[in-house]
């Protein structure tokens, strides 16, 4: 394995005001996990906009049951790991269990992801967590929200299911998207809501959508790695999943066949919707 010598010209790294700006423009933002360097190589030349390393890694690299068990230090690990592999993509550390339960642990947390090489964190919910995200964004730290599904709330859940299915639901998701928004977060993840819910919210907040079994009006999509690449990560593949590694021959193939999917509109189609 040697050092890259590649001279193709880097594209410009996407910064918090070009995502804006995407979304103003009805450009697509594709998006997906990855928790190491040598992913994050394709990532990049697949042209991918934006990564996360998300707290998925729980169950997809560590085999837990669910993402309660990672930490902070397992976060910015991962994160310095990504980063080193990345040249232009946007890169977003999910912020792990309970790291945001208080302001001052929020801050430590969003420190050290964006000292690992992090532009951006994210965290799940609304509540009081609409506090932090108004500290952090205070504090210079750009916020991506998380609502919908929030994995961290499974065992109140009781599984992971869609969420806003009835109509006092659905108000309630679209209330906090609003309020996420005008605590000024710059971005927002929705996970398995209805698709006519995900439009609405889309259309209602400033902010771009980044949706995950959300439908096809977000204004990105996300993946986690493993699922796009058709893994058996030892847990139920939800229907917004697809194998992009099939129809693109090679991992790299298969990041640009997603990427093609996504902005194009193709990507997800009615079948992978809730
Ligand atoms: O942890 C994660 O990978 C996520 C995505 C599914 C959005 O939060």
């Amino acid at each position: 394995m040697y050092a890259n010598d590649s001279k193709a010209p880097p594209r410009p790294r996407l910064t918090v005001p070009a995502l804006r700006k995407m979304k103003a423009d009805g450009q697509r933002i594709v998006s997906i996990t990855a928790y190491d360097a040598g992913f994050a190589r394709s990532v990049d030349e697949a042209g991918i906009d934006l990564v996360l390393v998300g707290d998925s890694l729980g169950m997809v690299c560590q085999g837990h049951d669910s993402t309660l068990p990672v930490t902070v230090d397992d976060i910015v690990y991962h994160v310095g790991c990504v980063a080193r592999g990345l040249s232009s993509v946007f890169l977003v550390a999910d912020l792990p269990f309970q790291a945001d339960a208080t302001l001052d642990r929020a801050l430590d947390a969003s420190t050290r992801c964006l000292q690992a090489g992090a532009a951006m964190v994210k965290l799940e919910g609304a509540g009081h967590k609409l506090d932090v995200i108004r500290f952090l964004a205070e504090r210079e730290i750009p916020v991506c929200g998380h609502l919908g599904l929030t994995p961290q709330s499974v065992l109140r859940l009781g599984g992971y299911k869609v969420q806003g299915r009835e109509a006092s639901a659905a108000k309630k998701l679209l209330a906090d998207a609003r309020a996420v928004a005008d605590a000024v977060a710059d971005l927002l993840v929705l996970e398995c809501v209805p698709s006519a819910l995900a439009a609405e919210i889309t259309a209602a907040i400033a902010i771009p959508t980044i949706g995950i079994g959300a439908g096809p009006s977000c204004d990105g999509q996300i993946l986690v790695l493993h699922d796009l690449l058709g893994m058996n990560s030892g847990h139920r593949r939800p229907r917004f999943v697809k194998d992009f590694l099939a129809q693109g021959g090679s991992v790299l193939g298969a990041f640009q066949a997603y990427a093609a999917a996504v902005r194009s509109g193709a990507f997800p189609g009615p079948e992978h919707g809730y």
